[in-house]
C-alpha cells in the first residue's frame, strides 16, 4: 500500500441553523466533494493524497476549516471557488496557498 503523503480534513460538522456557526452550514459538504473530485483529476496522486470529512475542527466561527498534516496548514473560511487552487497548488505541487491559512492570534 502506497505512503499517505498529505492528509486533507474537511470539517463537515453541521449545527442546526439559528445556533453555533458550523462548517455544514456553510457549504463544507460541497468542498469536501469538490477536494475529492479534484484528487480524482490526478491519478498520479491517488494513493499519496487522502482527503476525509472530520467533525469540529475547532474555528467554527472562521469556517469552512481544512486542516493538511503533516505539516498543520490550517485553512479557513474556504469557498468552493478556492478549491481548483488547493488543488493544483497544494494538492499537486505541495505548496499550501497561503492567502487561506489561518493567521495565529
Ligand atoms: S464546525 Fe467546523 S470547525 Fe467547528
Amino acid at each position: 500500500m502506497p505512503k499517505i503523503e498529505r492528509h486533507f480534513f474537511v470539517c463537515d460538522n453541521a449545527r442546526p441553523v439559528g445556533g453555533k456557526p458550523s462548517c455544514g452550514a456553510g457549504g463544507s459538504g460541497e468542498i469536501l466533494s469538490a477536494l475529492q473530485e479534484g484528487l480524482g483529476r490526478h491519478p498520479e496522486l491517488w494513493g499519496r493524497i487522502a482527503v476525509t470529512p472530520s467533525g469540529c475542527l475547532g474555528p467554527c466561527f472562521e469556517g469552512p476549516t481544512v486542516v493538511v498534516y503533516p505539516e498543520a496548514v490550517w485553512y479557513v473560511g474556504v469557498t468552493l471557488a478556492d478549491v481548483p487552487e488547493i488543488v493544483e497548488r497544494h494538492m499537486r505541487d505541495g505548496l499550501p496557498v497561503t492567502r487561506l491559512v489561518r493567521r495565529e492570534e
